[in-house]
């Protein structure tokens, strides 16, 4: 099979290491890709915009399959754009990808559906959303409804702050997708990353993980997109994510189908497990970065066998198999991030971290005069496999620590929850 994969990050990158491996795969292009994902396959420029570009480049060079790893082109439509070609697409529809595309949209399904989720309101202006929030009270939640790049929710624990988050969505912080706000619960709880893939009417549960998304040691600082991850995640338990099957995907999935819009691809269920069980706090309808990096390091089963189940509705049919091992990967970014990240210093060393069950995924690496150079916030993946977490995550560490990039900086705690934990014996 010929494959184009779009995306540029370590998410991409793991996937491109993992349909690498499969006896299936012709040829990968990936568009734009990084240098980690031009190890294993051919990078093109492609405007990811301009579906009918993308289109007549998949006719060109025969494209079997085009795996979409981030929510954008996802929320714009490209999936309906390249199937009106005739081209097979591992990724939901626009209509189905409003479970990520927008809060409001969500919310209102699980209100529909009896689905699990935080008490809300939906507002279009400020007057009535800043009524509400003084009628309920902090802590509460502040989110905008559109897609703002993971910088969209505020988690006010004062009402001050809450009227701030309001006043900025209207004021247009996050453009158009803070023209309406979600105004949400508090929740309290341990959060868990639930996948699921999904072929329009089979959701197949596809691994759990915990991300880290402040930037600091303790859960401190900003968020970002994630500064780490491990799988699976302990509080998952059998139980839980039965639970989670019955009570929150299984009816998204015959919701979705019931409004017309069947949802084909990864559902990626952010959740809190909290004292009256697992309750969703958002959708993504793609991979976690980085929780793909540590779902593809145990995942045993050829992907391309399981994405072309999904694109075919074959997924009742299928099974996965993981490995019994933990996987922690530790992300390595450039100083300034999640600001603006420095860029263009040298990166060396990374055949040395790599070895057996060490793999270093690439996020925002370039390649300068011949050398690898930062060029991005979030730059390279040291991923993990151990018996436990805590061996997973002491291999990291370890692998971190012959990378030879001073510019760069990590978190130091990644696993703790888990790795406190084992050392507990529970
Ligand atoms: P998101 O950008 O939607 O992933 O949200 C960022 C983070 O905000 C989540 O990972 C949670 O830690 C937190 N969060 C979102 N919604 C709630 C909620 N209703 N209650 C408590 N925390 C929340
Ligand atoms: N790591 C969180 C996300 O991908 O949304």
């Amino acid at each position: 099979m010929n494959v184009l994969l779009l995306g540029s990050g370590g998410r991409e990158h793991a996937l491109a290491w993992k349909m690498s491996a499969s006896p299936l795969l012709t040829k990968l292009y990936a568009s734009p890709g990084n240098p980690g994902i031009g190890r294993v396959g051919e990078l093109v420029k492609l405007d990811v915009a301009d579906h009918s570009a993308v289109a007549s480049f998949c006719q060109e060079k025969k494209i079997d399959l085009v795996v979409v790893g981030p929510e954008g082109p996802l929320v714009a439509g490209i999936a309906d754009d390249l199937r009106a070609w005739g081209i097979r697409v591992f990724g939901p529809s626009k209509a189905a990808a409003r479970l990520e595309g927008s809060k409001g949209f969500t919310k209102d399904l699980c209100a529909r559906f009896n689905i699990p989720t935080a008490a809300y309101g939906r507002f279009g202006d400020l007057a009535s959303a800043k009524a509400y929030v003084e009628k309920t009270g902090a802590p509460i939640v502040i989110k905008a409804d559109g897609l703002a790049a993971g910088k969209g929710v505020t988690v006010a624990m004062t009402l001050d702050e809450a009227v701030a988050a309001l006043e900025a969505c209207f004021d247009g912080s996050f453009g158009a997708a803070g023209a309406e706000v979600v105004v949400e619960e508090y929740l309290t709880g341990e959060e868990a990353s639930f996948f699921c893939l999904c072929d329009g009417a089979t959701a197949l549960p596809f691994g759990t993980a915990q991300d880290h998304k402040r930037v600091g040691d303790g859960d401190t600082g900003p968020n970002t997109g994630g500064m780490g991850a491990y799988s699976p995640a302990p509080v998952m338990t059998p139980e839980m994510t039965e639970r989670t099957m019955r009570e929150i995907i299984e009816p998204t999935m015959r919701g979705m189908a019931n409004i017309g819009a069947p949802f084909a691809g990864v559902l990626f269920a952010g959740l809190m497990i909290t004292d009256q069980g697992p309750k969703l706090i958002e959708y993504n309808t793609r991979f976690g970065d980085p929780e793909c990096q540590v779902l593809m390091m145990r995942l045993k089963d050829d992907l391309l066998v399981l994405l072309n189940a999904a694109v075919d509705g074959q997924l009742a049919h299928m099974s996965i198999r993981w490995s019994d091992e933990a996987a922690l990967t530790v992300v390595m970014a450039a100083r300034g991030y999640p600001g603006t990240p420095e860029k263009g210093s040298v990166i060396r060393g990374l055949d040395k971290a790599e070895g057996e069950g060490v793999q270093v995924f690439h996020a925002g690496t370039a390649i300068n005069g011949g050398a690898l150079v930062a060029n991005g916030g979030r730059v390279l993946n040291v991923t993990a496999l151990g018996k436990t977490v805590s061996e997973a995550q002491a291999k990291a560490y370890a692998a971190v620590d012959r990378i030879d990039w001073p510019q760069g900086f990590c978190r130091r705690d990644i696993g703790w929850q888990a790795v406190a934990r084992e050392k507990a014996g529970i």
